[in-house]
């Protein structure tokens, strides 16, 4: 080796020079004004809309969509580095914008007709419209290829009959992506994926769910009573809704691991901010060896985390497959939220037990993201698929 040797790019582990702009940008949006607003959503489950407006504002509600539809045209690492940030902050907000810029908006990038991207897309990456993404049924969860909504084809139009459960965004959603069955009998290869608007007759949001975190999603279930979608509204092809469904979710995992960095984080700055004002024994309770320990593995976890999640959304932004590696980095970025956050609220003692202090939060806020988007042992499944394929 000599040492003129170029390092790759993707071992420099430093953001380059824009991605440090966006990161120096929501950073100083979170830290100012988002942070500050986080427990009364978390309080009230309002939907953040004023969060949601300063992000239209810095064309933050379509990062990764080209500006040719009104997006921001940047890549998946400025995408996570957005989430990531604010979710420090507030997770309901960094909820609400990873499905706002990757659960409703891939599918159409990656697999809508020209009409349906120039029709909708604008409309999501300016924030004008809220978009979600409906997958989930009340018997249909890991095992998403079984769902019983149906679609049949009568005329010029796709008739929709079935109900939706824990819809994010649902509160304030306008734009739908629906996944629906031609025939339950062909299994995932009978999914078809719609795009469904608010206010079609038929189309009815239940009741806003009351979650234990991100409890300002906007989370409610959805049913379809015949509804009338217009032919031109199918994404991709007839049957091929389960793909659309599956490359959607290896892209919007990389951004729930994102979240759990941020959530992460967050636990770590707050338990060392704590630790060291805290004196217990006539000493900052940080000069404890015992503390220290859960310090040091909180740092640890959260850094590691961090690379597992840039490293996938780096592969994505080279063409590379990046599916296990969005997996692996939500299982391992969701562990170490939930596990940073119990630490943190140790490290607080009664303090953290109550609602005077964030740390409380942080925990609810974590546990979801072992949850959705595929639960952690959903990970392993898809993890274990790779690995042995
Ligand atoms: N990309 C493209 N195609 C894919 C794919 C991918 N990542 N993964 C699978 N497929 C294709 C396969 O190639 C296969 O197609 P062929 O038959 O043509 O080869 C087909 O899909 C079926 O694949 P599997 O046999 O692997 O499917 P399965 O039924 O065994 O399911 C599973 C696998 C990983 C468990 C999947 O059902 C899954 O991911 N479940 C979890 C669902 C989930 O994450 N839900 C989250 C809801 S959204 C949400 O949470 C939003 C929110 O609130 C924030």
């Amino acid at each position: 080796m000599t040492a003129t040797m170029d390092v790759p790019a993707m071992m420099s582990f430093d953001l380059s020079e824009d991605h440090q702009m966006v990161k120096d940008m929501v950073k100083k949006l979170a830290d100012e004004e988002i942070a500050p607003r986080a427990a009364h959503y978390d309080e009230t489950r309002e939907f953040p809309w004023e969060n949601c407006k300063k992000l239209a504002e810095l064309g933050l509600m379509g990062v990764t969509v080209p500006e040719e539809y009104g997006g921001a045209g940047m890549d998946t690492l400025a995408y996570v580095t957005v989430i990531e940030e604010l979710s420090r902050a507030c997770a309901s907000t960094g909820v609400v914008a990873a499905v706002q810029n990757s659960l409703a908006t891939f599918p159409l990038l990656k697999f809508g007709t020209e009409e349906l991207k120039k029709k909708y897309l604008p409309q999501l990456a300016s924030g004008e419209k809220i978009g979600a993404y409906a997958l989930t049924e009340p018997n249909a969860g890991s095992d998403a290829a079984s769902l019983k909504t149906t679609c049949r084809l009568e005329g010029d139009h796709w008739v929709l009959d079935g109900q939706k459960n824990w819809i994010t965004n649902s509160t304030a959603a306008e734009i739908y992506i629906v996944y629906a069955t031609k025939d339950a009998s062909l299994g995932h290869k009978g999914v078809c994926c719609f795009v469904v608007e608010k206010g079609w007759e038929g189309f009815t949001i239940g009741k806003h769910e009351e979650t234990m975190g991100v409890r300002a999603s906007g989370t409610c279930p959805l049913t379809f009573d015949g509804v009338k979608v217009p032919k031109e509204n199918l994404v991709g092809e007839e049957g091929e809704g389960f793909k659309v469904a599956m490359a959607t979710l290896d892209c919007g995992r990389i951004g729930i691991a994102a979240q759990a960095v941020g959530i992460a984080q967050r636990a770590l700055d707050e338990a060392l901010n704590y630790s060291n004002q805290r004196e217990q024994f006539k000493r900052p309770i940080s000069r404890f060896q015992l503390v220290q320990e859960m310090l040091v593995n909180m740092a640890v976890g959260v850094e590691s985390a961090r690379l597992m999640m840039q490293r996938a959304a780096v592969m994505r932004d080279r063409g590379r497959k990046f599916g296990k590696e969005a997996s692996m980095a939500k299982l391992y970025a969701s562990q170490v939220a939930v596990q940073n956050a119990l630490d943190a609220i140790q490290i607080h003692g009664g303090y953290g037990y109550s609602k005077e202090y964030p740390v409380e939060r942080l925990l609810r806020d974590a546990k979801i993201t072992q949850i959705y988007e595929g639960t952690s042992e959903v990970q392993k499944l898809v993890i274990a698929k790779h690995l042995l394929a």
